[in-house]
Formats: structure tokens, C-alpha cells, sequence
């Protein structure tokens, strides 16, 4: 029997030994149709994408393969697989190394870990903007770290000038840069928040656990130019690569500070000095099988029709004269009708989302799936327009 055909003839006894109309088989027939709310052409109501279905056979593999990195000399093949998809990534971003995590708030928490190790200033400060994942201030409570909030401009983005005055006042541990705020998909200015950060001797940490997938389309990757240059970048592919969680990466220019007074005797290699413990190919699999099985162009395509379909549904907005409306680059489109209309019905259904952007609550739409629609969108709002 071929490692396949064991696999399905796996479910298959799994599925066969349900009785049909016993409650567990009910609940999991409810549980498939729940997350099937991913995969409908309305869906845009969070960062959440349809999952590929190669994806779910890395994930398949992962459970039936089980192996802990943390003793990686025992899973070569495994290793081999990490090691390839880490170097692709490096390659990609043009930083050195990476490693696995279970999100971005792990990948923050690990990239200001560093900065604070390696830091030189004499303070504990920390700015990123106000628009900032709240990962980030948890992280920098978690380290002991001063998190300061600096204002937005009208599109969401850091204002590079009360950056500045900031580092003036104090010169930071770090500076985070979002690629891809979750309120409404802003991108601040990475170059110029790289040469501050450099000007102050500061860690420049991009968190691009959203928009860092733009990477990976040529028609998209310049928005994230200059993001070479960074000390750190996290990215997300379980937000907007159409991969189940856990997925997430943290890539930075310098090795892990040393961990060698970690002394663990059971092990045979020490632990990096990364916050993760025990993991496998659940981080990793669903990603490599996507690689092989749909191939890079289709990440590619896939961000391509994301941003298209973001687009046709400003495009619609815009013509709403009265109608406020935020297109980011990273395929979140915030807008406020022009009168006050209670959506909320659409909230609930998934279509969309509240936020806040620069205090002012709006209405949020995220194009993560494949699979999502401007059209079922538009036609849902029509009777407010
Ligand atoms: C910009 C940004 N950073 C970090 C995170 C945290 O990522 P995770 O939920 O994978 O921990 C999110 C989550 O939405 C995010 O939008």
C-alpha cells in the first residue's frame, strides 16, 4: 500500500466507524459547514482566507508525521523540507535567516526580544503608530518595554514627522514599521522609517503579518520596497496565503543571540533562543505541499485576484460621492456611508467588519480569500447607496 492510499483508507475507517446520525457525526457536519464560511464569494468580514486544499494535506501529513523539531536530527526529511521553504523565504526578503513561528504575536514578541538584547540605548522605548497590532504593546509589557504610540496620517500610515521629534526626545530600543495595519491595510513609509531607525541606532522591526504576502507578486512587491534593509520582518501566510494556522515566519539580519546558557540535557542540539518550544511540521507542511502541488506562481495569481476584486469594490465606492472610503494596497477597503446605517447584519453574516481609523469608526472589508468577491459586496450595500 502506497503512503496515499494508506492515508484515505485511514479516513475512510475514521469515517466509517460514525455512525450516522449519532451527535458527534452531527457536530462535525456542523463544524465543516461553519468554516465553509471562508470559502463563500461574500466572505471579506476578516483576515481569515479559504483554505487550499493542498494545504490540508501538508496538514494531514503534519498529524501523521508528528515529529519535534527540537530534536530535528531525528526527522532529516522533515528538516530538509524546513530548511528549503526557509531559504526561499530568505531569499525572498533578502534577510539572512528565519525561523518558524506560531503567528505574528509570537514573531513580534521574539524580533523585540532581540532588539532589546542587542540594544545600545539607554532607554526602554519602543514607538510604532497608533494603528500598530496590539501585539506589540503586549509584547513590549511581556519584555518590559515602554510601548509609545505615534499619531497616523489621514491614510493610516505613521507619521514620519512625530517619529522623528520622538527619537529626538528619546532614542528607541526599536521602531516598529507595519506593513499592513489590521485596521485598514496601511503601509507606512519603510524607507523612511529604516534611515530613522539607523539615524538612532535603533532595531527596525517591520510587522508585515499581513501585507508581507505582497512579496510574492511581482505585480505587488514594490509597495514593500525597501524592506531589505530591516532588522526583522514577520510574516503571515496563515493571514494571506490561504494557509491554515499556525503559519508564520520571522525573518532578521543577524543570528539569534546566543543560547548557550540554556543547558538542556535531554536534547541533543540547545534550543534556539526563540519564545516557541516543541513543533513540527504543522508550522510548515500545509505550506510546502501548496508549493508543490499548486506551484508559486498560483500564491502569486491568488494575491493578483485578491487585490483585483479589492479594487473593483473601491472603484464601486468611489463613485458614491457622499461615501468615505480608505483603499489600502494590501487588499482592505475601509468606507462610511454617508449617512449613519447599521450594517450590522452584514457583520454577522461575515461580509464585513468593523474598525477604527484615526479614531473614526468605519466599516471594513478584507479581500484574505481567494475566493472573495466584490460583487456580493456591492450588491448587499446597493440599498444604501
Ligand atoms: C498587523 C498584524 N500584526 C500581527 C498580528 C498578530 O498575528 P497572529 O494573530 O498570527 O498572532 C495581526 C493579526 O491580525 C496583524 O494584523
Amino acid at each position: 500500500m502506497t503512503a496515499l492510499s494508506e492515508i484515505f483508507s485511514l479516513l475512510q475507517n475514521q469515517l466509517s466507524a460514525l455512525p450516522k446520525d449519532a451527535p458527534s457525526a452531527k457536530l462535525i457536519q456542523q463544524l465543516i459547514t461553519e468554516g465553509r464560511l471562508h470559502h463563500k464569494i461574500s466572505w471579506a468580514g476578516h483576515m481569515t482566507p479559504a483554505i487550499e486544499q493542498p494545504a490540508l494535506l501538508g496538514q494531514l501529513l503534519a498529524g501523521l508525521h508528528n515529529g519535534n523539531m527540537l530534536s530535528s536530527e531525528l526527522y532529516p526529511q522533515l528538516a530538509a523540507i524546513e530548511q528549503q521553504l526557509l531559504d526561499w523565504f530568505c531569499q525572498l526578503f533578502e534577510q539572512p535567516f528565519a525561523h518558524f513561528t506560531h503567528g505574528s504575536s509570537y514573531g513580534n514578541l521574539d524580533a523585540l526580544w532581540q532588539a532589546r538584547e542587542r540594544s545600545k540605548n539607554s532607554s526602554n522605548v519602543v514607538y510604532g503608530s497608533q494603528a500598530a497590532h496590539y501585539s506589540i504593546s503586549k509584547a513590549c509589557r511581556i519584555l518590559g518595554l515602554n510601548f509609545q504610540a505615534i499619531p497616523t496620517n489621514e491614510f493610516g500610515q505613521i507619521d514620519v514627522k512625530a517619529l522623528r521629534t520622538a527619537c529626538q526626545n528619546t532614542a528607541p530600543i526599536a521602531i516598529v514599521v507595519t506593513a499592513g495595519t489590521s485596521s485598514c491595510g496601511a503601509i507606512d513609509p519603510i524607507p523612511t522609517c529604516i534611515n530613522i531607525a539607523k539615524e538612532f541606532n535603533s532595531w527596525c522591526h517591520i510587522d508585515a503579518a499581513w501585507g508581507g504576502a505582497l512579496m510574492l507578486s511581482l505585480k505587488h512587491q514594490h509597495h514593500l520596497s525597501g524592506i531589505a534593509q530591516a532588522d526583522s520582518v514577520c510574516i503571515d501566510p496563515h493571514k494571506a496565503l490561504g494557509q491554515p494556522k499556525p503559519c508564520s515566519l520571522l525573518l532578521y539580519k543577524k543570528s539569534l543571540t546566543n543560547s548557550s546558557d540554556i543547558d538542556v540535557d535531554y536534547l541533543t542540539q540547545s534550543p534556539k533562543q526563540t519564545i516557541g518550544g516543541s513543533y513540527g511540521g504543522e508550522l510548515f507542511l500545509p505550506l510546502w505541499c501548496s508549493l508543490i502541488l499548486s506551484g508559486k506562481q498560483s500564491f502569486s495569481d491568488r494575491i493578483n485576484q485578491r487585490l483585483e476584486q479589492a479594487e473593483l469594490f473601491a472603484h464601486a465606492l468611489k463613485k458614491q460621492s457622499d461615501w468615505w472610503e480608505l483603499q489600502s494596497a494590501t487588499g482592505i477597503v475601509c468606507f462610511r456611508p454617508s449617512t449613519a446605517v447599521d450594517l450590522t447584519h452584514l457583520i454577522n453574516s461575515g461580509l464585513l467588519s468593523k474598525a477604527k481609523v484615526n479614531g473614526q469608526e468605519v466599516y471594513r472589508v478584507v479581500f484574505a480569500s481567494h475566493t472573495s468577491q466584490a460583487r456580493p459586496l456591492l450588491t448587499a450595500l446597493k440599498s444604501y447607496f
